[in-house]
C-alpha cells in the first residue's frame, strides 16, 4: 500500500489518539495485560509475563509475549516496507516524530510514573528521562528535515575525471534490531527508534524484560501516527529467544545497549552485521590541583555524590571513581562523604527521594558481594555498605585493592571509590587504567589542561568542569576500548543506520 500522506507538518494531531482500548498502557491500569506492537498494530500472543516494582514487588503490569510466528510476521513486514518507508517524504517522517514529541510532552507525568513504577527510578529522575526522550524526538524531527541533501564533489581534479561529478547520499542499511536496557526504559528506546524514523528505516525494538512498559507506551504514541505498517514493532521477546532474531539475515543492523558481555557475544555471533554497541563504563571524575577553592570542592563533591547515586548508580556514565590530586584530596573527601550521606533514599514515588532501589534484589546482592570482597581485601568503608532488599545504601570506599572486582568491573550500583594521585599525568593514567572508556569528567578551570585531558583520555566523551554523567542527547555518545562500538546521539545514529552511496554523472559541464 502507498504511504498515507494524510498529515502535514502543521496538522499532525488528528489521528487515532487512543487512551482506552486493551493495548493502552497506563500506570493506573496495572491489572491489564499489555499488548505488544506488531508491525504498527496491537497484538497479543499466547503467554505473558509480569512486571513488578523493584521497590515493593507490586504488580505493575502483565505483558503479552509474541509467538515465534508473530515475530516472523514483524520481521517480514519490516522487510516488505523498506523501499516504501525509505521513499517517504521527509516532511511525513518529521510530522510523525513531531507528533510523538508532543504526545510525550502531554503525557509526561503519567509516563514518568510508569518509568518509576517498573524501574524503581525516583520520580525526579523519571521526569528528567521523559524530558530527554522529548528532546530526542524533537532533535529527530529537525534532523529528518535536514538529512541527506546530498553532497556534490567535482571529479575533474584528475584528467580521468574531466566532465564527471559525484553526488553522495545516504541510504538505509536495512531493518534495525534495537535491543534496549532497563536503566532508561524510555529514553534509550527513543535513541533507537527516533533516528530510524528520521532516516526511514524500519526498526524492531526489543525492550528489557524488567522494563517493557515504557517501550510499549512509546508504541502507543507511534500507533497514533500514519507511519506505514511494518515500519516499527515493539516486541517483548524473551532473552532466550533473542539469538535466533540476532542471527536473522533480514536484520542487518543491530543497535544494542547493555552489558559488554552480552554486547560482544552478539557482535561475535554475527561478524558480518553492522553492530552498534553501547556498553559499560566505570566513569571517573578527576579533580585537578587548580580546582581547589572551597566553592570548587563543594561543587565537585555535590556533583560527584549526586551522579554516583542517580538511578541507584545504574547508568553507564555514573561516577564510579573519584581521582583527586593529593594536594586537595584530604579536603575533598569529607565533603564527598557528607554529600553522599545526605542523599535521600527510599520510596521512588516520594518526591523527596533521590536514590531508589536497584532494578532487583539480585542486582543489589551482587553489589553487596563486590563491596564485601573489596573490604575483605583491605578497602576502607567510609559510607554506606548496607543492603535492604533491592536497595543498596549510597556507598563510599577508599584504598580499594587493584584486583578487587569493583576496581576492574562496572559496578552499576551506588558505589564510589576514591583514589589519590600526584599530578595531572598520574590522574589521566589512572582514568585510562581500565578496560572501559565511555566518559570522564575533569574538574579544572584551566583550558590548557582541558585540551590535554581531551587528548590523553581514552574515552568517548570528556566533560570539563563536571562529572562524566553529563549527556546531551544530541551529542555523539559511545565508548572507546570495551565500552562499545559506534555512536548514538540522534544524528550519529542516523549515520549509523545508513551508508553512503555515490552516483557519478558523466559528461557534465563543470
Ligand atoms: C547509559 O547508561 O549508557 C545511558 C546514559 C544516559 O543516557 O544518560
Amino acid at each position: 500500500p502507498a504511504v498515507q500522506h494524510s498529515f502535514c507538518d502543521h496538522e499532525p494531531h488528528h489521528l487515532h489518539q487512543s487512551e482506552g482500548p486493551g493495548f493502552a498502557v497506563s500506570a493506573t491500569q496495572e491489572s491489564a495485560t499489555h499488548a505488544f506492537w506488531l508491525a504498527g498494530r496491537a497484538a497479543t500472543g499466547e503467554d505473558t509475563f509480569d512486571v513488578t516494582s523493584p521497590w515493593d514487588n507490586r504488580l505493575v503490569g502483565t505483558v503479552s509475549i509474541p509467538t515465534e510466528a508473530q515475530v516472523e510476521e514483524a520481521v517480514a513486514a519490516s522487510v516488505a516496507v523498506q523501499a516504501e518507508f525509505a521513499a517517504t517524504p521527509a516532511h511525513v517522517r518529521a510530522a510523525a516524530l513531531d507528533h510523538v514529541t508532543k504526545r510525550l510532552t502531554e503525557r509526561t507525568e503519567e509516563i514518568a510514573q510508569l518509568i518509576s513504577a517498573e524501574n524503581g527510578k525516583p520520580m525526579k529522575w523519571a521526569r528528567g528521562e521523559v524530558g530527554r526522550a522529548i528532546s530526542v524526538f524533537r532533535f529527530a524531527t529537525e534532523e529528518a528535515r535536514r538529512f541527506n541533501g546530498g553532497e556534490a564533489q567535482r571529479l575533474d581534479t584528475d584528467a580521468g575525471g574531466v566532465g564527471r561529478l559525484a553526488l553522495t547520499r545516504r541510504f538505509p542499511r536495512g531493518t534495525v534490531l534495537g535491543i534496549a536496557p532497563f536503566n532508561f526504559p524510555l529514553n534509550l528506546c527513543a535513541h533507537k527508534v527516533a533516528p530510524a524514523i528520521a532516516v526511514g528505516t524500519p526498526i524492531i525494538l526489543k525492550p528489557a524484560p524488567a522494563t517493557p512498559l515504557s517501550a510499549l507506551l512509546l508504541g502507543e504514541l507511534l500507533a497514533e501516527t500514519d507511519l506505514p505498517a511494518g515500519a516499527w514493532s515493539v516486541l517483548p521477546v524473551p532473552n532466550d529467544r533473542m539469538p535466533a532474531l540476532v542471527q536473522d539475515e533480514r536484520l542487518p543492523v543491530i543497535s544494542f545497549t547493555g552489558s559488554d558481555k552480552v554486547g560482544y557475544a552478539i557482535m561475535e555471533s554475527v561478524p558480518r552485521k553492522h553492530c552498534t554497541l553501547e556498553l559499560g563504563g566505570n566513569g571517573a571524575a578527576v579533580v585537578l590541583p587548580d580546582f581547589a577553592s572551597e566553592a570548587d570542592l563543594d561543587w565537585a563533591a555535590t556533583r560527584i555524590a549526586t551522579f554516583s547515586n542517580y538511578q541507584g548508580g545504574q547508568s553507564c556514565i555514573s561516577v564510579q571513581r573519584v581521582i583527586a590530586d593529593a594536594s586537595l584530596y584530604e579536603r575533598l573527601i569529607p565533603k564527598v562523604v557528607a554529600a553522599v550521606e545526605a542523599q535521600v533514599t527510599g520510596d521512588p514515588s516520594d518526591e523527596a527521594t533521590e536514590v531508589g532501589p536497584l532494578v532487583s534484589e539480585d542486582a543489589a546482592k551482587r553489589v553487596e558481594s563486590w563491596v564485601e570482597e573489596a573490604v575483605r581485601g583491605g578497602a576502607t568503608l567510609l559510607a554506606g555498605g548496607k543492603r535492604d532488599g533491592a536497595s543498596y545504601a549510597p556507598t563510599v570506599l577508599a584504598d580499594v585493592p587493584a584486583d578487587a572486582t569493583l576496581a576492574r568491573e562496572e559496578i552499576f550500583g551506588p558505589v564510589l571509590t576514591l583514589h589519590k594521585v600526584d599530578g595531572e599525568d598520574a590522574a589521566f593514567q589512572a582514568v585510562n587504567d581500565s578496560k572501559y572508556g565511555l566518559q570522564a569528567g575533569v574538574f579544572t578551570h584551566d583550558t590548557r589542561a582541558a585540551f590535554r585531558a581531551h587528548r590523553a583520555l581514552e574515552v568517548g566523551g570528556v566533560i570539563i568542569g563536571d562529572v562524566p554523567s553529563y549527556r546531551a542527547d544530541q551529542m555523539p555518545y559511545g565508548g572507546a576500548k570495551q565500552s562499545g562500538v559506534g555512536r548514538e546521539g540522534v544524528r550519529f545514529a542516523m549515520d549509523d543506520y545508513t551508508y553512503e552511496r555515490v552516483m557519478v554523472f558523466t559528461g557534465i559541464d563543470l
